[in-house]
Formats: structure tokens, sequence, C-alpha cells
């Protein structure tokens, strides 16, 4: 199923879902920040933070999607980043079997990445979205405005996202943010919107392409294998931890795929003017560990997402003692 994608205000929302048969689910900060535009619907508020992308949540949801008799009609509109994406995407897709859902990401990694392909899920004994299901949103709202209340450390976090696509995917993409970096770093609304746009149909083409991540998929987990190991140790947001997961995957790429180390520096600089992590605190031996629960594992292998150059990525089988002896070195 197709997603509609709309770039507009979120005070049109209820233009495209009554509110009178439509859920939201959001987190406090949002509903505090946001209170005029969700008064007209119905809500249901949770904590915000990673630990709520729990099953004790999930169960919390439903809960209250009975106590508001939500039936096969209601729609639920996850409001929020990519916590209350994931985890309203997955309540939606089972409850009654699946009911219908979109989203209104308040990030700008929600808008870049977490709201758009279908992935939702939730984290599972300290395993990052070890339990999930892929079905797509009907709509995803865009409104950039809603990045004029987020921390700094959230705006950043979102930066690592949009710096992959450029690496794996579009070059112009990336030379855009790296000429333009002081102008993102102000939040210019109009590059945003470029950027955010760009961001939304690379990703939306690939899913397109191959929904269930059989092929090129693959690609935007380009940072994700050690990021997500890195972010479930150190606890740290998702694109400071894909940050250094990317620096880790170029620098694989040099040893294993004939990266130029120019493309390194250059990915690492611009990480840096973004005030991204690009190095680990952590034992390489706890990463590896880690690892080893990844999802991407066959094995005695990983699937790592590497690069040739920029925009020409490759999918290569890697021994976890291969990542081991690189982060050492
Ligand atoms: N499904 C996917 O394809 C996919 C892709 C990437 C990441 N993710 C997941 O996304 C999650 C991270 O998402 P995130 O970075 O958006 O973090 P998040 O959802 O935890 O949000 C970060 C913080 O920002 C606050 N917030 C959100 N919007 C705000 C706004 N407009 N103004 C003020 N505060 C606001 C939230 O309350 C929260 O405290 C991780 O769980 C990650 O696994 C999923």
């Amino acid at each position: 199923m197709k997603t509609q994608f709309n770039f507009s205000s979120a005070n049109e929302l209820y233009t495209i879902v009554s509110p009178l048969n439509s859920i939201i689910i959001t987190d406090k900060n949002i509903a505090r920040n946001y209170e005029a535009l969700m008064q007209p619907f119905r809500k249901i508020v949770l904590d915000d933070g990673e630990q709520e992308k729990s099953f004790e949540t999930l169960s919390y949801i439903l809960e209250q999607l009975i106590k508001l008799e939500a039936d096969r009609t209601t729609t639920i509109i996850g409001v929020g980043g990519g916590v209350i994406t994931d985890i309203s995407g997955f309540a939606a897709s089972i409850y009654m079997r699946g009911i219908p859902f979109g989203f209104v990401p308040t990030t700008l990694l929600a808008q870049v990445d977490a709201s758009i392909g279908g992935k939702n899920g939730v984290n599972f004994n300290h395993f990052k979205n070890l339990i999930g299901v892929i079905r797509q949103p009907d709509f995803i709202l865009v409104d950039t405005h809603f990045l004029s209340t987020l921390s700094e450390t959230d705006y950043h976090s979102g930066l690592a996202e949009i710096v992959k696509y450029g690496m794996i995917y579009d070059k112009e993409l990336f030379h855009l943010v790296q000429t333009n970096a002081d102008k993102i770093l102000n939040k210019d609304n109009e590059l945003l919107e470029t950027i955010i746009r760009k961001c939304t149909e690379i990703k939306n083409n690939i899913v397109e392409r191959d929904e269930f991540e059989t092929n090129e998929r693959k690609i935007l987990n380009f940072g994700h294998t050690i990021g997500h190991a890195i972010e479930r140790i150190e606890n740290i947001p998702h694109g400071f931890a894909v940050s250094i997961g990317m620096v880790a995957a170029s620098r694989l790429s040099e040893i294993h795929a004939g990266l130029s180390p120019t493309v390194t520096s250059q990915l690492t600089d611009l990480l840096m003017k973004f005030s991204l992590p690009v190095v680990s605190k952590t034992d390489p031996d706890i990463i590896l560990s880690n690892l080893k629960m990844d999802k991407k594992r066959r094995g005695e292998v990983i699937d790592f997402i590497l690069l040739k150059d920029i925009a020409q990525p490759v999918i290569m089988s890697i021994k976890p003692a291969e990542i081991l002896s690189f982060q050492k070195s």
C-alpha cells in the first residue's frame, strides 16, 4: 500500500482524518507543546524516551484503545518522534489484526527516517526493535515548524540520518549538506524543507522497490549495525550512535571496499561540524558481544553496508572478529 505524503501545516491534520474517528498517540512533551493542535482529538499520552518502546507501554496503549472503544474504522495517528511512530504503528498493526494509521513526525529524525517505510515495533530484553512488523502508514504529514521546539540534541541526532542518505545514495545531497552546514545549523526553513523532501523521496523510493528488505533496502542500514550496538550500550540518541557507526563503516570500507580515506575524512568533518560523536567510548569486546544479536547476523557473519565511494554502497559479509580488530586499530 502506498503512503500519502503531505508537506503542510499540522493544523491541516483534520482535513486528512476526522477527529471524530481517530485517536492520537503522543508523548507528554508534544502534548504540552502542541495542545491546540491535538485539542479536537482523543489522545493517548505516553511518557517520552526510548524506554517507552516496550511491551509494557504497548499493552497500556492496547488497553486504552479498548477503553476508547476503537474499532476497525478508527485511525491511529502517531504524533511524535521515532519512539512514538514505531510503537503507535505497531499498536495499530496488531489491534484487531490491524487498523488504519498515519504519522505526524515531530523530530527531524522521524521526518526524514523513522516515520517512513513501515518498520513498526518495540525493543525487547535490551535488544532494539527485536519485535515488530512491516506495515505502511496510510499517510505522513510533515511540518518543519515542529523543529523549532526540538532540543539541540534531538535536532543534531536527525542530521546524522540526513548525512547517511547523502553517503549511501546521493552525492549531490552530501555536497549540498556539506556546503550549507551553517545554514542547516541555523535551521534555515526553506533549505531544511528541500532537504527533508529529498530524504523522504529517497527512503520512500527505496522502500517501494524493496519493502521487506531482501536487497536494496539494506543500504539504509549504513552505520546502523555498530550504531545499534552502541545505542543499546551507551544509551545515546539514535543519530549519535549512527554517526559513530557510519565512521566505523567508512573505515571498514577503506579496508574491504577500497573507499578512499578522503571520503572518511569528509564524513568525519561533516559529522563533527554537526556536533555529532565519531568514536565510541565502549570497549570493542562489549560492542562485539552485542553485535552477535544483530538482526543482520547470518551464522558466523554479519551483513555490513560498506561504500566503494559516496553513493556506491555494497553489501558485504564480515566476521565479527574482523570488526573487532578494526575497532582496536
Ligand atoms: N522505524 C524506523 O524505520 C526507524 C528509523 C530510525 C529510527 N527509528 C527509531 O526512532 C527512535 C528515535 O527517534 P527520535 O530521535 O525521533 O527520538 P524520540 O522519539 O525519543 O524523541 C526525542 C525527544 O524529542 C521530544 N520531542 C519530539 N518532538 C518534539 C518537538 N517537536 N518539540 C519538542 N520536543 C519534541 C520527545 O518527547 C523526546 O523526548 C529510536 O527508537 C529508533 O530506533 C526507527
